[in-house]
């Protein structure tokens, strides 16, 4: 059997100063409200939601949406598993995301948080796989921009392995050794 290798794409000094500029410009924009609600896409979000939110000096409250795809069967079917418990009404909202890749997931994610009474939510998210979008979605902030390839780590899972690494990587699964002609 092949053996599964990450090559680093993003290290965590790059992700920990993004941090600092991405939480900068969330602080600029809403410095003057009372308080700002983050809402992070589980599972995914979870060491991002928890970095950024810990670089604001504005005032934060936390929720959490889920959502999950079904991917390789019906494009764009989604299951809502958890909803907002924070009554968003009248208040500035972030949705965190972790990557947007095709797009449906986060269009998904809006229209449940505009339902919660959030009034234009903002998305802030730390991967945008550009070459992959289907849909149009708007970003307000944007960590890296990636290319097509899977990406791993920093919340990001394959499998649900892999979201523990401090890093941004790309998974590699390197062919098995042919085996030694010793006959
Ligand atoms: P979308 O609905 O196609 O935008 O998919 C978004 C969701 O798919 C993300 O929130 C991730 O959970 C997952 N996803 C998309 N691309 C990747 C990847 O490269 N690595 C890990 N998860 C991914
Ligand atoms: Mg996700």
């Amino acid at each position: 059997m092949g053996a599964t290798r990450i090559e680093i794409l993003i290290s965590q000094q790059r992700i920990e100063q993004r941090l600092d500029e991405l939480a900068a410009a969330i602080d600029g924009r809403h410095g003057g409200a009372e308080a700002i609600t983050c809402v992070g896409v589980l599972k995914g979000s979870l060491y991002f939601l928890s970095d950024l939110t810990r670089r604001l000096t504005t005032p934060v409250e936390i929720d959490f949406v889920q959502i999950s795809s079904y991917r390789g069967t019906v494009r764009g079917r989604l299951e809502v598993k958890r909803r907002p418990q924070l009554d968003l009404a009248g208040k500035p909202v972030i949705l965190v995301e972790d990557i947007i890749d095709s797009g449906y997931s986060v269009a998904a994610a809006i229209d449940i948080l505009e339902e919660h009474g959030a009034v234009r939510p903002e998305v802030c998210t730390l991967l945008d796989k550009v070459p992959a979008r289907e849909i149009d979605v708007p970003i307000t902030y944007r960590g890296f921009e990636v290319g097509d390839a899977f990406v791993v780590g920093y919340g990001l899972d394959l499998e649900e392995r892999y979201r523990n690494l401090p890093y941004i990587g790309v998974v590699h699964e390197d062919a098995a050794p042919a085996p030694a002609d010793d006959a």
